[in-house]
């Protein structure tokens, strides 16, 4: 097979991990015979830098042209703390995002054994936890209308959804639910929010061509109490992008460490697969990032995007022996245990899979 990817490693940490994540794909490709190009762009701040635009023209013609691109964090201090800037690394993400078409963000939690005692949440309620959470990823709030008005004393974003995104979405939050437990929760705010009961009306239009799967709906507020009281209860999860973007950040306390949790976003051109922690500047440069979350996107990656199952099998083996063995980095080394350096953890793995 040949794979031609697109490596992205944004800001912070991002390089960090995605570099860890690229020598395990290189690996996995010697291992399988696998032919492997792949180029780098800029995104994020540090294409702010070099020409102004988080989201560069040659980036998306890279994207464009990639089998599956590999993508690692954007975000920078200086920006954040400066309300008034009118270009954010935050913007390439959601340009990348609406102009690649990833309108579906699944993002699995699952927990791993050597680790449930990491989880701030009692073992008996997070063991054996698995669930996929879905977020839809270009429409709502992030890209409805939004501006100022009255002098700029009162702000707006506006959370707009059509008929045709909330169907294409649960289209696939069904197939799921039918591959996994056929369970599937809708989490809305049908309550209050004209749009959250326009998702309802299409999901239930939509049970009767899924009978076989047991469809709930969940306020969001209920949704993200149940999360923590009861993580088990959950098989897909299916929301709409601002909710989702808050309950997966809930959800990977479940794992143990959001340097666990990785993120495919798939939709009408090339694949995207992502770490959901975001660029961590305070660690940048010091090689201390769990790049594992990155590792599992790469994991992701060869399942979703080149239907590698065995791939994709050998890096989650590779992980959960990383993490039996305590190869971890300090975010989840345990009291006076050793911390592993990001790349100390990249090369085990590595041999683990060479083995
Ligand atoms: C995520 C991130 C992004 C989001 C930011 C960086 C724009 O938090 O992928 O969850 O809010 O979608
Ligand atoms: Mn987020």
């Amino acid at each position: 097979m040949k794979l031609n990817l697109a490596i992205l490693p944004g800001d912070g940490i991002g390089p960090e991990v995605v570099s860890v994540a690229l020598n395990v794909v290189k690996k996995v490709c010697e291992r399988f015979g696998h032919s492997l190009t792949y180029d780098s762009a800029l995104v994020g701040a540090c294409a702010i830098d070099a020409c102004g635009d988080p989201y560069p023209e040659d980036t998306h013609a890279l994207c464009m042209k990639a089998d599956a691109v590999l993508f690692g964090a954007v975000g920078d201090p200086r920006f954040d703390n400066n309300p008034t800037s009118k270009v954010r690394p935050e913007q390439g993400l959601l340009a990348m995002r609406k102009k690649l078409g990833l309108y579906a963000n699944l993002r699995p939690v699952e927990t791993y054994p050597s680790l449930v005692g990491q989880s701030p949440l009692k073992e008996e309620v997070v063991s054996g936890a698995d669930f996929l959470c879905i977020r839809e990823l270009t429409g709502g709030m992030y890209f409805g209308e939004k501006g100022r008005k009255e002098n700029g004393t009162v702000a707006y974003d506006t959370c707009i959804y059509s008929t045709e995104e909330i169907r294409r979405i649960l289209k696939l939050a069904f197939e799921y639910a039918m591959r996994r437990q056929k369970h599937l929760t809708v989490v809305d705010k049908a309550n209050v929010l004209e749009s959250s009961r326009l998702w309802r009306e299409v999901a239930q239009s939509m049970e009767k061509d899924y009978p076989e799967v047991k469809t709930d709906y969940m306020f969001v507020d209920n949704a993200a109490m149940q999360l923590v009281r009861c993580p088990k209860f959950f098989d897909v999860m299916v929301t709409e992008n601002t909710f989702g973007d808050i309950l997966t950040d809930e959800a990977s306390v479940i794992a143990g460490s959001m340097g666990l949790l990785a993120s495919a976003s798939i939709g009408t051109h090339t694949s995207l697969f992502e770490p959901i922690h975001g660029s961590y500047p305070q660690a940048a440069g010091k090689d201390i990032a769990n790049p594992l979350a990155a590792v599992l996107s790469a994991a992701m990656m060869f399942e979703y995007a080149f239907n590698a199952k065995e791939e994709g099998a050998l890096i989650r083996r590779a992980v959960a022996a990383s993490l039996e063995a305590g190869i971890v980095t300090e975010d989840l080394a345990g009291k006076g245990a050793k911390a592993y350096k990001t790349s100390e953890v990249g090369k085990w793995l590595c041999d683990y899979m060479g083995r």
